[in-house]
């Protein structure tokens, strides 16, 4: 047991409290100048500051969102009057989260196939932003369905890096969020992606094991089981929903202290109905709470409206705010899309 093991166990609990889901808005400089450029926004610090204090200083956020997960630029940044982000963060009642991996790098002798980086000096800093005021962390790691991929070396490297980075986190006192994310991309089943998310998680979970991580102080970050996005499949949101509960029922140890799905390029329509229906077949079966961890579901309709206009600043916040709220009522077993509807229109 660390040290933190109370407050971890508390936090972690606080993040998947009912009706609540993290935001994910830890794009790095990289992925959130490609999303700007799309729009004609300028790719500068000073406009991913505005966009990311938009997002934070919306207006009952925290009615639906436990706490928000930043990028390193983010965290250290200020409002432009001059408010540290993790001020606005804590005077809403959030828990602030930090990204710390360094991203999925090529993986060596393995074409098609990418690794995690950000072990070496994650301890010291783990350390830094503990005394910033964090509290949770995410590391993603991305497994690939294509032509003999995924290898048994990719799935293993990957998840040995997972349970090397839940198991610094709790010893320094952020939360893991722990991703392993089976990519949408490719033609493949809804079965094969069964199958992969399935290898996965064993992995993922034997890993954490060995290495002695606390499951009632993480969280998991899965993907959905769903056709690849190529496959010309088409499946309910009742198969999704149940493939995707079989899956983790078969995986995940009942200690871990919530699911928090990533929304990995499904719509957003698609994203609230598939939590929704996990949550009204399955919820009673689950011995987790199930939620959201979504950036794109929850983000896209407002980076598209404001497009770096502060005029729209408002109304953007409210596009916001409409989608943290369907997905905290799909959280519940509450959504349907005429109520995503109606809601919007209010
Ligand atoms: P999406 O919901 O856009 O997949 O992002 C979630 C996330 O944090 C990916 O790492």
């Amino acid at each position: 047991m660390t040290t933190y093991a109370q407050e971890l166990r508390a936090n972690a609990k606080t993040m998947v409290s009912a009706g609540k889901g993290i935001l994910a808005m830890d794009e790095s400089n990289g992925t959130c100048n490609k999303r700007f450029e799309a729009l004609g926004i300028p790719t500068t610090e000073n406009s991913r500051r505005d966009y990311r204090e938009l997002i934070l200083t919306t207006p009952n956020l925290s009615d639906y969102i436990s706490g928000p997960i930043l990028y390193d630029e983010t965290i250290r940044q200020s409002t432009k009057a001059g408010v540290p982000i993790l001020q606005v963060i804590k005077d809403a009642g959030m828990l602030p989260g930090i990204k710390v991996d360094t991203g999925a790098k090529e993986f060596a002798g393995h074409p098609g196939e990418k690794v995690t980086e950000g072990l070496d000096g994650l301890a010291e800093r783990i350390a830094e932003y503990y005394k910033m005021g964090a509290r949770f962390a995410k590391w993603r790691a991305v497994i690939t369905i294509g032509d003999r991929i995924p290898s048994r070396a990719c799935i293993e490297a990957n998840a040995h890096g997972l349970a090397r980075y839940a198991a610094l986190c709790q010893a320094g006192g952020l939360v893991p969020i722990v991703e392993p994310e089976v990519l949408i991309d490719g033609a493949h089943s809804l079965e094969k992606c069964f199958q992969v998310t399935d290898e996965t998680l064993h992995a993922v979970f034997h890993q954490l094991y060995m290495q002695g991580v606390a499951y009632d102080q993480m969280i998991l970050k899965p993907s959905m089981v769903v056709p690849g996005k190529d496959s010309g499949e088409s499946v309910s949101v009742a198969a999704v929903a149940e493939a995707t509960i079989r899956c983790l029922l078969k995986n995940v140890p009942a200690p871990v202290a919530g699911i928090a799905f990533l929304s990995g390029g499904q719509t957003k329509e698609d994203s609230s109905a598939h939590l929704n229906e996990m949550n009204q077949q399955f919820g009673e079966q689950c011995p987790w709470p199930v939620t959201f961890s979504y950036a794109r579901a929850i983000q896209q309709p407002a980076l598209d409206h404001w497009a770096g206009d502060s005029s729209r600043v408002a109304a953007a916040q409210q596009k916001l705010l409409h989608r943290a709220k369907c997905n905290s009522l799909a959280s519940q077993g509450a959504y349907s899309s005429d109520l995503e509807k109606q809601l919007a229109l209010v």
